[in-house]
């Protein structure tokens, strides 16, 4: 089918694959090294170039991402993939410097309770965290991007309004942050909401790339993106099988689900790099090795034209 991308929608999208990170945090237990070692690598083998592997967070917070010196310096620098972690704060950067990553995303919160909630500090101590980790990657000569947490609503203030997220936006752009993820911690995110979001930060911070994280958590994480995508959009982050969710936000569950994402994309005539068969394959191993169903529903349907052979099921007879 020609055409079928619509009007105005980016030729290629880029995924960033966060279920390594964002997915970890959240599962009850911990996934030894070795494995996701091994899952990262099958990632990268379907396809996925951008990969945020972990957080340099207190081990104390997410005892699940301890291991994140290890991993980054197991797995290396494959070529063509960047490597990204999370960061708090100067301490979580130096150890992100030193294991050897290719990006570090700093973090805070639109609402104040959140951020005191996830970061034990309010808004403008983590700004001054920002900036110290914005010195340290300088120093090192590594990029340091931003995420916004609940950017699209709070779980515990409700609406986060939109001035704020602007006033946060521009403040890290001060500090010398290019590119934001705009996260949408509790799936409170709507296509109206991110269209005012996207359009608002563009028209006040013209040079900022802005990157979307939603959650599927009421169901319409990929209507979300598609409203980015109707914006211009072309930079994603989901989690394979649909793992993910905040330890420190009630009611957070998975991310947008990274090949149900691709399946989207691809269908939709927008590229994305990724073998969609490979990446099911990836997600059965994520399952296996979280040993719990996972909400991704092309890993079960299969991609659009998966045959099933005529006896897979009865024929009604009357
Ligand atoms: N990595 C490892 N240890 C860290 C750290 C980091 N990035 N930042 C602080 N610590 C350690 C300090 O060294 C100190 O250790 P000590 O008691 O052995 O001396 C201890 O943690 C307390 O330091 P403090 O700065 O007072 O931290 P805090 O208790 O106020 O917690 C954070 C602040 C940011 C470290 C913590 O809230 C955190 O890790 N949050 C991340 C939550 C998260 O990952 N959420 C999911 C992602 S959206
Ligand atoms: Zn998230």
């Amino acid at each position: 089918m020609s055409d079928r991308r619509p009007a105005g929608w980016p030729a290629r999208a880029t995924i960033v694959e966060v279920g390594l990170r964002d997915g970890l945090q959240a599962e009850r237990v911990s996934l030894p090294t070795e494995t996701k070692l091994d899952l990262a690598r099958r990632l990268i083998g379907a396809g996925i170039r951008h990969l945020e592997l972990t957080s340099f967070v207190s081990p104390r917070a997410v005892p699940q991402l301890a291991d994140a010196e290890e991993l980054v310096t197991r797995l290396g620098r494959p070529k063509g993939v960047e490597i990204t972690a999370l960061v708090p704060n100067a301490k979580g950067a130096e150890r992100a410097v030193r294991a050897g990553v290719d990006g570090m995303v700093v973090f805070l919160s639109a609402s104040e309770s959140h951020n005191r909630k996830n970061l034990n500090r309010d808004i403008e101590r983590s700004l001054a965290d920002v900036a110290e980790v914005t010195r340290l990657g300088e120093a090192a000569g590594i990029p340091v991007h931003a995420a916004l947490s609940v950017a699209f609503g709070c779980p515990f203030e409700g609406e986060v309004p939109l001035d704020r997220v602007v006033g946060i936006a521009e403040e890290l752009a001060m500090l010398g942050i290019r590119r934001l993820s705009l996260g949408d911690t509790t799936g409170m995110a709507t296509p109206p909401l991110v269209r005012e979001r996207v359009e608002a930060l563009r028209a006040t911070l013209p040079g900022l790339e802005i990157a979307l994280h939603f959650h599927n958590t009421r169901g319409i994480g990929l209507c979300n993106v598609m409203a980015g995508l109707d914006c211009g959009v072309d930079r994603f982050e989901s989690s394979i099988g649909g793992l993910g969710g905040c330890p420190f936000a009630a009611g957070a569950t998975g991310n947008v689900c990274t090949e149900d994402l691709v399946y989207l994309l691809e269908e939709c005539g927008v590229q994305t790099g990724i073998d969609l068969e490979a990446l099911i394959e990836v997600a059965r191993a994520v399952e296996r090795a979280v040993g719990r169903p996972l909400p991704g529903q092309v890993m079960k349907a299969g991609p659009r034209l998966a045959l099933h052979p005529l006896d897979a099921v009865a024929t009604a007879r009357g």
